[in-house]
């Protein structure tokens, strides 16, 4: 691990004892009965009082310490408004990664918060408070869950994989569509072993850091959905780039995800034509 800021372990350090101690708001709220519910651009994009508690808890915290650093974070950033994303010490915060998994007492949700300097994603911290699994890491020190050092797969072929996607709450007909024609066909052409969703991004990307999963494909995500994690995946070995083949962009809007390049090498071939524009 090379810091490329002086303080940039004080910041990861910080972020971390934040995190953990948010985990109490989201595990004493989902045991108890479900709270208010809203509905943000559609049904399938849901806020809670509790994703609004831990996103200011968690900037309260770091502003605090660290007057000068920038946010980004979901529950924060106004509909449709675009982000702005500098060269400055900037935390990318997912609240709750998996609402829809929390109001419906799925116990697969996700606390993120990532650390880019210099526009450089360099720590991730995933947390489920519910079962207690973290995971961290920074450039450079590998990938770590409650401390132990996490690997993604060796799977290269498509058919002794398991892949993960997702429906999201991004639903425009011709992505969707074309999407799950492409996914359809990739999967029964190889013959994959199986097909999973987890029903969060970073949760989905966890099992792929830990090699549970082989792979793991999605339009429409944020960069609080994977900001964090993507420094976990690679710190775990594994690739992170853009569907379509070319490099991950956090803010492009698309995810693939797998243990090996070939392994996303076979999953990108498929899903060059999928219509796909990125909104922010
Ligand atoms: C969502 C979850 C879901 C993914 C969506 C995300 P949220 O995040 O990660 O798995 O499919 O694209 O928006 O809204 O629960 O934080
Ligand atoms: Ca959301
Ligand atoms: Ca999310
Ligand atoms: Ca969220």
């Amino acid at each position: 691990f090379t810091a490329v800021h002086p303080d940039e372990q004080k910041f990861f350090n910080t972020a971390l004892g934040l995190v953990k101690s948010a985990g109490r708001i989201v595990r004493e709220a989902f045991e108890q009965p479900a709270s208010a519910v809203e509905t943000k651009s559609s049904n399938t994009d849901l806020v809670t009082e509790t994703d609004r508690a831990v996103e200011r808890y968690l900037i309260d915290g770091l502003h605090a310490a660290f007057p000068d650093h920038k946010f980004i974070g979901e529950e924060s950033v106004s509909g449709g408004a675009k982000i702005e994303w500098t060269d400055a010490p900037t935390w990318i915060i997912d609240p709750i990664d998996g609402t829809t998994n929390f109001v419906h007492r799925i116990p697969l949700i996700a606390i993120c918060v990532g650390l880019s300097i210099n526009k450089e994603l360099r720590g991730g911290i995933v947390y489920n408070p519910i079962t207690n699994e973290l995971y961290t890491a920074q450039v450079g020190t590998g990938a770590f869950k409650n401390g132990f050092p996490i690997h993604a797969s060796s799977t290269q072929d498509l058919s002794a994989a398991v892949v993960v996607t997702q429906l999201g709450s991004d639903r425009r007909p011709e992505m969707i569509s074309s999407f799950i024609q492409s996914y359809q066909t990739l999967m029964l052409k190889h013959n994959a072993q199986g097909n999973r969703s987890f029903g969060s991004a970073a949760i989905n990307m966890m099992m792929v850091a830990q090699g549970s999963v082989d792979g793991y494909i999605e339009y429409g995500i944020h960069a609080w959905d994977v900001a964090a994690a993507a420094v976990i995946i690679r710190e775990a070995g594994g690739t992170i780039i853009s569907p379509d083949g070319s490099p991950f962009n956090v803010m492009g809007r698309c995810v693939l995800c797998t243990g090996t390049p070939q392994l996303s090498s076979t999953i990108s071939t498929n899903f060059t034509h999928v219509q796909f524009q990125a909104e922010a």
